[in-house]
């Protein structure tokens, strides 16, 4: 059989006794004529081929280069250099693919995260995207867990959809009509009835107003998919394609939200924890390599290893977003005018600069705002008494800034009619959404998490982009 082989991450656990293994994997150095560093991917460690001198043929030993693939089998022993405990002493090496090692693009040198991203293909292939992608496979894997465990419904919510789940109109259009000639209107605007589904459609923002549908069904749901914005944002935290976990509860008000929110986090980085170990200390010291350059005040007051664990053992801060104001108003930093956008008062969107002020400068731990102006918020939520806020909240991570987006949704037919018709929310196209609140409404809550905020979190990779295997950004879709 082909694939009879050992992953090197299994096979490093095993005792070196002389036992026969297959293994298959990229070189990343050959030394000495001798010394062959192969990986397979399963782990950043390197198993050391030896290839005693004179048994293999030289044709074969110059096509052993950086990046060719190779199978090879041998017997596992006891290292007698320093830093591996075996290796394995080949019998048979096949060369399956070659690979010029001139032209290969990733050279055994340190590269930046830049240029990396301009060969996001073969960037997997280095250490620092082995163990980020790695952690995001297994966080992904860990979501799921949560939910299951709970008796979550996981709903594949629509990736094409008509609505606008967010009413800010950030969407990427679908269409197959011709952009030279499309059909139009006497009016002159475009005639979407010509159009493939028979009107206007877009990429969704988010899973939500479905989520809500299976939740008045199930009690519980969540979705995991890709939602799309096309919001011109050239951050380190924003993608125009990124994925999303939009859990939605029946039964639950704003409290309850928060509570699953806070367990869910903790959850999950409990579960890297436990299960990428290896991972993330790599991550960790590429973190300290990283934050060396910059000078002592930029640097992160804690290893990464140590944050998590913070993280894990401290309740989330949670104060109201008019305390939140209070709080920035009074602060040092507004008073001497740091922030690019100065605190204006109650009423202002906050932006990023201050949410990472809460969390960083002010708490130094995750905080969950709530009690937002509505003027600021979506349309679904859920209104106050006070007739100026909803029952919205946010959840601010350190470093990232806001990670978490959600709230109790309006369940009152008439405030929620009222609210969509102020705000121009088109109610009779979201009509399948305002039968849930016809036909047995219940008090319900949920939220959205940016999976990729959670993976830059738990990695400690700065930038968005590195943590998605193919980013989308703002003039970038290449890959
Ligand atoms: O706050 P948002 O826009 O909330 C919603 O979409 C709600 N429908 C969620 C819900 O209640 N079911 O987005 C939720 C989260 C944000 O907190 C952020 O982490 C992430 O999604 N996010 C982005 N991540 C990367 N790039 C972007 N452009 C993002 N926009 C939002
Ligand atoms: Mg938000």
């Amino acid at each position: 059989m082909f694939n009879k082989r050992v992953k090197i991450k299994e096979l490093l656990t095993q005792e070196p006794q002389g036992q026969e293994v297959t293994v298959m994997g990229w070189v990343r150095s050959f030394r000495n004529s001798q010394f062959i560093a192969l990986n397979d991917g399963s782990t950043n460690n390197n198993l050391q081929i030896v290839a005693e001198l004179g048994k293999f043929d030289e044709q074969l030993l110059k096509r052993v280069t950086t990046s060719a693939s190779l199978k090879v089998t041998g017997a596992v022993v006891p290292s007698l250099g320093k830093g591996q405990k075996m290796d394995l002493k080949a019998t048979t090496i096949e060369v399956l693919g070659d690979s010029d090692a001139e032209k290969y693009p990733l050279q055994p040198k340190k590269h930046s995260l830049e240029f990396l991203r301009e060969i996001a293909h073969l960037r997997f292939r280095t250490n620092t995207f082995g163990s980020v992608f790695r952690v995001r496979h297994s966080l992904a894997y860990a979501i799921h867990k949560f939910f299951n465990d709970k008796g979550f419904v996981h709903m594949h919510t629509p990736i094409i959809t008509a609505s606008d789940a967010e009413g800010a109109g950030e969407m990427f259009r679908v269409t197959t009509l011709p952009f030279n000639n499309p059909p139009r209107n006497e009016d002159g605007s475009i005639n979407f009835k010509e159009d493939f589904f028979g009107r206007a459609t877009n990429l969704t923002v988010s899973g939500q107003l479905e989520g809500e549908l299976g939740a008045t069904a199930y009690g519980d749901i969540y979705t995991f998919g890709p939602t799309f914005r096309a919001e011109n944002s050239n951050t380190t935290r924003h993608l125009a394609e990124f994925w999303m976990i939009e859990p939605e509860m029946a039964f639950y008000d704003l409290e309850d939200n928060m509570n699953l929110a806070e367990e869910f986090i903790k959850y999950i980085i409990q579960y890297a924890m436990d299960n990428n170990r290896e991972d993330l200390e790599f991550l960790s010291q590429r973190l300290a390599e990283e934050e060396k350059q910059l000078p002592q005040d930029k640097r992160s007051e804690m290893g990464l290893i140590e944050k998590l664990e913070f993280v894990l053992k401290n309740n989330f801060e949670r104060l109201t977003y008019t305390e939140a104001i209070d709080i920035l108003k009074e602060s040092n930093h507004n008073k001497k005018k740091k922030f690019q956008y100065p605190v204006t008062g109650w009423g202002m969107d906050l932006q990023s600069e201050h949410e990472r002020y809460l969390v960083e400068r002010h708490f130094k731990k995750p905080v969950i705002l709530s009690g937002y102006p509505k003027e600021i918020k979506a349309f679904y939520m859920r209104q106050n008494d006070d007739g100026k806020t909803v029952a919205a909240m946010d959840i601010l991570a350190p470093g990232i800034g806001e990670i978490v987006g959600g709230s109790q949704r309006e369940e009152r037919l008439e405030k929620l009619e009222a609210r969509m018709k102020e705000m121009n929310i088109p109610a009779e196209e979201l009509w399948w959404y305002l039968d849930t609140r016809r036909f047995g409404t219940v008090p319900h809550a949920g939220f959205g998490l940016g999976f990729e905020r959670m993976v830059q979190f738990i990695t400690g990779m700065t930038n968005i982009r590195d943590v998605i295997a193919f980013p989308r950004t703002p003039k970038s879709a290449e890959f």
